[in-house]
C-alpha cells in the first residue's frame, strides 16, 4: 500500500494500513497548545490509533497534551502510569501481564475508557510490539444477517476470564480476590455508539454468551476474535523510545507481543475517562 498523504487539516497524516492506524507528524508547541484537539479526537473515531513517531513528550508535556483531548483519569503517578511487568515499579504489574491477550482496558466499567495516550521509555530487547485492531471494521464487515444476530447478544465480562489466560491454576483464595477487584459485567456484544456506528466488543474479559450454552457462546467468541484480528484489521506498532501511540478505547482492542517478564520494558500510560455507556 501506498501511504496517501493528507494535508487538508493542517497535520501532516499518513495512514499506516487500510482499516486502522494514522501516522501525524505535528510541531509539538502546536500540539501542546490544544488548536488540533476536535481534528486529532475526530481521526482517532476514525483511525482508531494514532502515532507519533519520536514525539519524546515529558511526562508532563504527555499528560499536557492528554488534558487538550478530554479528562484524564487519575492513575499512577500525577497521571502517568507505569505499564510494566516489573513489580517494584508497579504494585498491579503481575495483573499487566494479561496485555499479552487481546482486550480493551476497562472492560468491566460501565463507561469504558475512552483512549490511553502511551509513551514508550525503556523497550524489551525482542518482542513488546504492541498490536491494535479495529472492531468497528470488523462488525462492518460481517454480513448483514449475521450482524443483526449478534446485535441482540449480550456478553459476561470477568476479570477472571482474563487473569486465567496468565494463571490458569490461580488458587481459590485469588479468585475471590480477583471476583472483589472487578465484579463481572454484562455488555451487550455490539456496542451502539452515539455517532450511530457499532463496534464489537470482545477481548480476553469475554468470557460467554447470556442465555446460550456455555461452550456454544465460547466457541461464538473466539470466532469473532478470530475475526476481528485478522490482518486486514489489524495495526502492529514497532515502538522507538519516545513514540506515542494513541488508542481508541471504544473502537479497537489490543495486546502487546510476548516480551521477557525481567526486559525492562517501560511504557507511560495517561488514560483519558470514558465519555459513553457501553449500551
Ligand atoms: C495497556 C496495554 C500494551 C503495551 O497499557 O493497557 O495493554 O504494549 N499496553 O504495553
Ligand atoms: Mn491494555
Amino acid at each position: 500500500m501506498t501511504p496517501a498523504i493528507q494535508e487538508g487539516m493542517m497535520l501532516a497524516t499518513t495512514d499506516l494500513a487500510p482499516a486502522i492506524g494514522t501516522e501525524i507528524r505535528a510541531d509539538l508547541d502546536t500540539l501542546l497548545g490544544g488548536s488540533h484537539a476536535a481534528a486529532l479526537r475526530d481521526l482517532l473515531e476514525r483511525r482508531g490509533v494514532l502515532v507519533f513517531p519520536a514525539l519524546d513528550l515529558s511526562r508532563e508535556q504527555q499528560v499536557a497534551f492528554a488534558r487538550t483531548l478530554g479528562d484524564i483519569v487519575g492513575q499512577g503517578e500525577n497521571g502517568i502510569f507505569k505499564v510494566t511487568l516489573d513489580p517494584r515499579e508497579n504494585v498491579v504489574a503481575d495483573y499487566l501481564r494479561g496485555a499479552f491477550y487481546w482486550h480493551i482496558d476497562g472492560a468491566m466499567d460501565d463507561v469504558p475508557t475512552r483512549a490511553s495516550l502511551l509513551t514508550a521509555r525503556t523497550l524489551s530487547d525482542s518482542g513488546g510490539e504492541t498490536q491494535f485492531a479495529n472492531t468497528y471494521a470488523a462488525y462492518d464487515a460481517l454480513p448483514e444477517a449475521e450482524r443483526e444476530t449478534l446485535d441482540q447478544l449480550r456478553v459476561v465480562h470477568s476479570f477472571e476470564s482474563a487473569q486465567m489466560m496468565v494463571y490458569p491454576e490461580v488458587s481459590h483464595a485469588d479468585l475471590l480476590k480477583w471476583r472483589a477487584i472487578y465484579a463481572p459485567k454484562v455488555h451487550p456484544l455490539v456496542w451502539r455508539h452515539r455517532s450511530g456506528r457499532r463496534s464489537l466488543v470482545l477481548g480476553a474479559s469475554a468470557s460467554h454468551v447470556e442465555g446460550m450454552a456455555y461452550q456454544e457462546g465460547r466457541d461464538l467468541l473466539r470466532r469473532l476474535r478470530d475475526w476481528a484480528t485478522q490482518p486486514r484489521f489489524v495495526y502492529q506498532h514497532s515502538w522507538t523510545v519516545g513514540d506515542l501511540v494513541i488508542w481508541d478505547n471504544t473502537g479497537t482492542m489490543h495486546r502487546v507481543t510476548p516480551y521477557a517478564l525481567d526486559s525492562g520494558r517501560m511504557m507511560h500510560r495517561t488514560t483519558l475517562v470514558g465519555e459513553e455507556v457501553l449500551a
